[in-house]
């Protein structure tokens, strides 16, 4: 039976309402700011806010509340997704002002506005009126009415604009801008890749790790295959390998390719993601541990009023062997340990009666498995790796209509497994492979059988105080 609540203990959520991507994530004036998309009144309304929590080691959180309103006509349905830029000495951000027309929202061509946004900040807290940049007049006739979440950097002193988008014959696409002041934007290229990438883009990012240059983003409407794409819609990047972001668009053909895309998380739950930089220079992602569409309608949560989390911190690095960009929790979250639980061996198994909130790390041999069950040994959940495979399986209806995940990974040498009442985040080899899923235990306590594992460690974790 579970007694307890199922609202997280030291994730990023709203206590109350629904909430996706972060937005604006950055480092200014001393500390880490997150924005999130937040519907306050979920389910009665999903119109979009941005909330605000700030941090001074993105372990220990502030919740600064609502940072901005849908209160002008260009954003009246939504205060849509959209990124910080703080490299001139403020905090600029700069967003997606959404606009419903009455009727279908998703038609391609008629049913919204997208409006291009700015607003700037000199304490991080208190922003200046709004600014309206660039309307669906400003893009090219090329592409419908969905464009949107703009990230902004700055380079050789011009600045450019990324933005998503779904072109007239519904296609994936890319737009970039370029700007001497960041207010008056010239379209600098408009890319509609011929890879098979559905037929929108979300969230687009780029960034660079340890040297290597990637083009982030979230194709809608990609195929699924049996070991990847999955999820409801897919997020990833694109090593730029061959190009730069500079390159024509015959030339990006070559970097980007479903094959050259490779997925931050195999699911069930991770979407928008934004990267940033810490002032160590370390790359940072963090994201929405949620996707569009996919049925949260019968989420235990939302009896308790509330839907949704972003994801942990986790630091980015580039695995020149594999070619992929690996992510793994931020060094702190030891910190939030409170407890060493008793790991007992029965039957050649190792075996933990946990807390909703742990942290435990385990190494494995070869074939390798972790059954999840309540007290009673009804079995909820399987982390299994065999014969090339890592599968995330859930046996019941958890109270958020799962099945399975795989992904394709050579072995398994040890596992970090994060759980936050709700949320379960399971990195592989050091973040090599990641899935994140939301979890709802039927009991207070959850008990982990371990098969091919050794050194089983795990902990209970404190709440944070936000
Ligand atoms: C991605 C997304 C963005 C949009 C926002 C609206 O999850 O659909 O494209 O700006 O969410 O909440």
């Amino acid at each position: 039976m579970r007694n307890k609540t199922y609202k997280h203990m030291y994730h990023i959520f709203g206590k109350k309402g629904w909430v996706n991507d972060p937005n604006g994530s950055c480092y200014y004036d001393g500390k880490y700011h997150i924005f999130y998309q937040y519907a306050p009144d979920y389910p009665e309304s999903a119109l979009k806010y941005w909330g605000h929590v700030s941090s001074e080691d993105m372990i220990h959180w502030e919740d600064n509340g609502i940072a901005l309103r849908p209160d002008i006509p260009q954003d009246k349905d939504g205060v849509y997704s959209g990124t910080a830029f703080c490299d001139d000495g403020k905090m600029e951000l700069f967003y997606t002002g959404n606009v419903k027309h009455p009727g279908n929202h998703d038609y391609i061509l008629t049913g919204r506005e997208q409006n291009v946004i700015y607003l700037s900040s000199d304490d991080g807290y208190n922003f200046s009126e709004k600014e309206l940049l660039m309307t669906n007049e400003d893009f090219p006739k090329s592409m419908g009415l969905h464009v949107r979440d703009p990230k902004v950097w700055k380079e050789n002193d011009k600045y450019y604009m990324f933005l998503g988008a779904r072109s007239v014959d519904d296609k994936a696409s890319m737009l970039f801008f370029e700007s001497d002041d960041k207010k008056n934007w010239q379209l600098y290229k408009e890319y509609t890749p011929s890879a098979q990438l559905g037929y929108m883009f979300e969230c687009p990012d780029y960034f660079e790790v340890d040297g290597v240059k990637a083009i982030g983003g979230c194709p809608q409407g990609m195929d699924s295959q049996e070991y990847k794409f999955m999820n409801m819609y897919q997020s990833g990047y694109f090593i730029l390998n061959e190009t730069t972001i500079h390159s024509s668009n015959e030339e990006l053909e070559k970097d980007i390719t479903v094959e050259n895309f490779k997925e931050w998380d195999m699911g069930f739950d991770f979407y928008a993601p934004q990267v940033f930089t810490t002032p160590e220079g370390k790359k940072i992602i963090i994201g929405w541990a949620g996707v569009p569409d996919a049925p949260y309608d019968n989420a235990k949560s939302l009896e308790e009023g509330f839907e949704h989390s972003l994801t942990l911190f986790r630091e980015i690095s580039y695995d020149s062997d594999k070619k992929i960009f690996k992510t793994y929790p931020i060094k702190g979250y030891e910190e939030l340990r409170k407890e060493e639980k008793e790991v007992l061996l029965t039957d050649d198994k190792k075996k933990v009666t946990l807390d909703s909130s742990f942290d435990l790390e385990a190494k494995a041999t070869g074939k390798a498995q972790i059954v999840f069950s309540d007290t009673e040994g009804n079995k909820d959940l399987v982390f299994a790796f065999k014969d090339g495979v890592c599968e995330l399986k859930f046996l019941n209806e958890t109270g958020c209509k799962r099945d399975v995940r795989r992904a394709k990974v050579e072995k398994v040498e040890n596992v970090r497994i994060f759980m936050d009442q709700s949320i379960i985040e399971i990195y592989v080899n050091g973040g090599e492979v990641v899935f994140t899923s939301r979890y709802y235990p039927n009991d207070d306590n959850i008990v982990a059988t371990f098969d091919g594992f050794y050194e089983v460690n795990a902990y209970s974790l404190e709440e944070i105080d936000y």
